[in-house]
């Protein structure tokens, strides 16, 4: 759908000068009837489609977890709209719903919440992760590395008599239920194998572990040692609170908690196949997570937050933004945190978080310069890229200033995306499995037929082109 310039203009004003309630208020949101739903019934497999480069509007399965209408810039998880997600719900709801299918109960949620706080903490690991040279990987190598550490340390005896100290200094991960019983949840008729780790507590342990595991990378590539996480706080408090050491306020803890609701799941992007492929050859949740991460890490997707945040700093002041993309265009460079695949309208994520951007930004100087930068920088590309090609921030325009502001630094803003992103991950590769069968596309073959072959003696300096 192309976009009226009226339609562009609207979406250029932002509201100025609001609360964090006021910015997410559920009010803001386009309404979603019911004609903005598609496929209510039940898809006949196979399925007809048009299937463009990088496999554009391919469908490879059902879900019931979320759902991206892109032409009116409309996201919701399990039926529900992200604008009331992020104005009435918090991460540790939110994430039992997307991987639940249902908002919890009181008791339901405060269990979660014990789960979660239980397995926050991950001694073992961070102390295997510690001795490595975490400061000269790039965040996301590391990650990965976590992950992996994560899954030796849950899959292996010496768990199995947990510390309940809970400490760093303590020999293990406090991981009362491990492997063999986690495929309770699962219902999957097929043969997996009993000890496979595919299961909701492994879900449970990936979305937990993955604040503890991100905020100790942070901290070990400046030399500093891990912060153990507090019970008493919220995964979006905790995760502020073991990056940076401080117990953040409450706005600081709120503005982190709804920039984790909005970047939970995302339908089919790059991140979420990724690990959905593995998934689907019944290798386990985390290698699939550690693919995901491997994607995630790309600047055409995850990596975009980091990459904007630098073009911004570069551009320095919003006096210089028309000469800056003036240029940019002229060398035809992509504008990161511009433009997606779904998306032909104002990314409804990028709606929620420019005002808290604004917020949060606007006692200080440099961070307000940084904010008035990128408010004439999307001005420039709207303008230009809005009518045209209906090219609108995406979410990781507006995400990278908040984490900055809330103390983090631009090579942990992707990481930090990973800290929500996991629940989405986990939800659909378990889903997926329900009802598994492997992903294995075809590819056009293009290339030389009928060659012949040449023996080494007889190929001369090379044979390319014969
Ligand atoms: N800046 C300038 N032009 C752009 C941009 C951009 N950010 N994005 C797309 N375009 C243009 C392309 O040059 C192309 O123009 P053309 O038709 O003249 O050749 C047209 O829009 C279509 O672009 P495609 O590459 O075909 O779009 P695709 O759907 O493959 O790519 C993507 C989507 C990768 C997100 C792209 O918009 C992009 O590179 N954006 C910048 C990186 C970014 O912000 N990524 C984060 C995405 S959100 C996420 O992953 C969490």
């Amino acid at each position: 759908m192309s976009c009226t310039a009226g339609k562009a203009k609207r979406l250029r004003d932002a509201d100025a000068n609001q609360t964090v309630a006021d910015a997410v208020r559920p009010g803001k949101k386009e309404t979603m009837v019911g004609s903005d739903f598609v496929a209510a019934e039940p898809i006949k497999w196979p399925v007809q489609c048009t299937i463009g480069r990088g496999l554009q509007d391919a469908i490879a399965c059902e879900t019931q977890i979320g759902f991206v209408n892109g032409a009116r810039g409309i996201l919701s998880y399990r039926g529900y709209d992200i604008f009331d997600l992020c104005a009435q719900s918090t991460f540790e709801e939110v994430s039992f719903l997307i991987i639940n299918g249902y908002l919890p109960s009181a008791d339901e949620l405060k269990q979660y919440k014990e789960t979660l706080a239980s397995l926050r903490p991950l001694p073992r690991t961070l102390r295997a992760l510690g001795a490595l040279p975490i400061e000269k990987m790039t965040p996301m190598a590391a990650l990965r590395v976590g992950i992996a550490t994560l899954r030796q340390v849950v899959t292996d005896v010496d768990t199995q008599s947990p510390d309940p100290s809970h400490s760093i200094d303590t020999d293990a991960d406090t991981v009362p239920d491990v492997t063999p019983d986690s495929n309770e949840d699962l219902e999957v008729d097929r043969a997996i194998p009993a000890t496979t780790t595919l299961g909701r507590k492994d879900a449970y342990r990936l979305v937990a572990g993955m604040a503890t595991i991100v905020a100790a990378i942070a901290r070990l590539r400046k030399g500093l040692l891990p912060v153990e996480p507090r019970p008493d706080l919220s995964h979006a408090a905790n995760l502020l609170y073991m990056i940076t050491g401080t117990v953040p306020d409450e706005q600081q803890a709120r503005i982190m908690d709804i920039a984790l609701i909005v970047h939970g799941d995302h339908g089919m992007n790059a991140s979420t196949f990724a690990a959905m492929v593995v998934a689907s050859t019944l290798s386990d949740l985390y290698a699939s997570v550690e693919s995901g991460v491997g994607a995630l890490s790309g600047p055409l997707h995850g990596g975009a937050n980091e990459q904007v945040l630098y073009t911004l700093e570069s551009i320095g002041s919003p006096e210089r933004v028309k000469e800056w993309f003036k240029e940019a265009r002229a060398k035809k460079k992509r504008i990161m945190g511009f433009g997606h695949r779904v998306y032909k309208t104002y990314d409804p994520r990028a709606k929620v978080l420019k005002p808290l951007a604004e917020i949060v930004t606007q006692n200080d100087p440099k961070l307000s310069t940084l904010f008035a930068t990128a408010q004439a920088l999307e001005h420039e590309v709207i303008e230009e890229l809005g009518d045209t090609k209906n090219i609108f921030p995406n979410v990781d325009f507006y995400s990278g200033m908040i984490y900055k502001a809330l103390g983090i630094e631009p090579a942990m803003f992707t990481p930090v995306f990973a800290v929500s992103r996991v629940a989405g991950w986990v939800a659909r590769c378990l889903e997926y499995v329900k009802d598994n069968r492997i992903f294995r596309p075809r590819a056009m073959y293009t290339g030389e037929t009928s060659r012949q072959y040449v023996p080494l003696e007889r190929r001369g300096s090379t044979t390319k082109g014969a």
